[in-house]
């Protein structure tokens, strides 16, 4: 594959895109961002931004013109509507890359695997060449908590024992760009994690350092924050999935793979350095 071949990254403007676009444009790589709202995209000079709405497969159409690879996200937790924006893929580029979860499990039925097994599914059987980032959470979802960190001081949320692998979004950036730009990574479902377990109370103590502030976790009732959570996500099987999630991990921490490091040569960032990245966030 020629590196010089032009990449439509979808979510170009999300975590992971904001850092993944950067990486291909100055590595010279030609880059077409998709997104709903060209003007306030806010993207690097001289990267091209387009129009798009994954729920319009037409507009995704328009936007593979000329593309051979595609960064891929489903930014909903139904499957619904991604057959033929898939299939449009597929009619035009020859790799792409998804960003699936890695709740995923090979050999059980696609719908045990939530919409991540769905689209990788949609994937799979479209026969375009893939690689799945199958990721961990996100530290970016400690975000949520911004609000009541800089406010109160204090994150009352379910499960302080939680024992997680969060990973930094620009580590599945530095993932995604190796899997687009180099050959090697085809038919690769690559499980990505951080490179350490951090409880969601010692999360909350290492964002306090790092913004030089004690905070205080207050651990919440499934109940209530089931309640909230289905009002944030609308989808209570998500929800519920989620807490039995945290759950189990209190007592069985999250895998960490050392996925990272092998593809990219440099080591997973750690929780509290994705801290010191977004400091500004709960200041
Ligand atoms: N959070 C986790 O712990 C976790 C774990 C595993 C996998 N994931 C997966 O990671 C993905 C989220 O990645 P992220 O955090 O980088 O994204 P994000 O920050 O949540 O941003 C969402 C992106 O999707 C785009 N988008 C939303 N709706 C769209 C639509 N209808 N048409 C076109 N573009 C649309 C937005 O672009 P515009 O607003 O510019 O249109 C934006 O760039 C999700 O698919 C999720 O399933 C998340």
């Amino acid at each position: 594959m020629n590196t010089t071949d032009k990449i439509l990254v979808i979510g170009a403007t999300g975590n992971i895109g904001r850092h993944l676009v950067p990486l291909l444009d100055e590595a010279g790589v030609p880059v077409r961002a998709l997104t709903r709202d060209p003007s306030r995209a806010g993207l690097p000079g001289g990267v091209e931004a387009v129009r798009g709405d994954l729920t319009d497969p037409e507009s995704v159409e328009k936007a593979l013109h000329g593309v051979s690879s595609v960064f891929l996200l489903w930014p909903s937790f139904s499957a619904a509507g991604a057959e033929p924006v898939v299939e449009a893929i597929a009619r035009h580029a020859r790799r792409v890359v998804y960003v699936s979860a890695f709740s995923v499990r090979d050999g059980v039925d696609a719908a045990q695997n939530g919409v991540w097994g769905q689209i990788e599914e949609l994937v799979r059987r479209s026969g375009v060449e893939w690689t799945f980032l199958r990721a961990g959470g996100f530290a970016t979802n400690t975000l949520n908590w911004a609000e009541q960190i800089r406010t109160r001081g204090v994150v009352r949320a379910p499960y302080a024992g939680a024992a997680r692998s969060l990973i930094h979004e620009a580590d599945i950036a530095a993932v995604a760009f190796r899997a687009l730009t180099e050959d090697g990574h085809a038919g690769r479902s690559l499980v990505l994690t951080g490179p350490e377990i951090v409880t969601q109370a010692d999360q909350v103590r290492i964002i306090g350092e790092v913004i030089g502030r004690p905070l205080r976790f207050d651990e919440q009732p499934r109940e209530e924050a089931r309640e909230e959570m289905i009002a944030a996500w609308g989808d209570p099987a998500t929800v519920d999935g989620a807490l039995d999630h945290w759950a189990s991990i209190v007592a069985e921490p999250e895998p960490v793979t050392t996925t990272v490091e092998e593809v990219t040569g440099r080591p997973a960032r750690t929780f509290r350095a994705w801290a010191h990245d977004h400091a500004a966030d709960f200041r």
